[in-house]
């Protein structure tokens, strides 16, 4: 339903023009945040969401923890247009099909668990997690609430 497409010098800008709704901009940043993060932090990977038909619809980018090895999921937005259709819940499972058939050859770090973090508010992001398997560990990162998903 999904392809993740790396950032790259030519589909950067697309990535850029996805917005999230503003109510929703408490809980996430803007995309082009996000591949700056990419490009200058050195651990994230910045990725375009594109439907089958190549239409760039959101961002979502992944890193694994240098501390603990486990794969993290970040920056997930789906454009406020396209949202409710079932791409944000096909971009999480994208990402875990991508790391349980090609991992250590990505990033060299056996896949293990998959972590990520969210707002105690942001209901619908939290819903959708649950609902793919991910669990809240009683740890906070910046604040937001942390939740693992063990490989299965
Ligand atoms: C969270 C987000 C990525 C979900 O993407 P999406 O494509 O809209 O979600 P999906 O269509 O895949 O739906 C996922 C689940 O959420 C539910 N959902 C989606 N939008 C909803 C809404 N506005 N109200 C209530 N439930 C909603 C769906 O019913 C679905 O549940 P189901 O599969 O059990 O029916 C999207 O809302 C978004 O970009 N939000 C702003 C950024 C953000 O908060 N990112 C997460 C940061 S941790």
């Amino acid at each position: 339903m999904v392809v993740l497409s790396p950032a790259t010098a030519e589909n950067w800008r697309d990535i850029a023009r996805v917005r999230p709704l503003e109510s929703q901009s408490e809980w996430v940043a803007e995309p082009t945040y996000y591949l700056c993060l990419s490009a200058y932090d050195g651990l994230w990977r910045s990725c375009a969401v594109r439907t089958e038909d190549g239409t760039t619809v959101g961002h979502v980018m992944w890193a694994v923890d240098p501390d603990d090895d486990s794969h993290w999921i970040g920056g997930l937005v789906i454009d406020a247009e396209r949202q409710g259709e079932g791409l944000g819940r096909a971009t999480v499972e994208a990402l875990l099909t991508l790391w349980e058939r090609e991992e250590p050859s990505l990033s060299g770090t056996e896949y293990r668990e998959a972590a990520l973090s969210v707002s105690a508010g942001n209901e619908v992001a939290l819903g959708l997690y649950r609902s793919l398997g991910f669990i809240e560990t009683g740890e906070l990162s910046d604040d937001e609430i942390v939740l693992r998903r063990p490989r299965p």
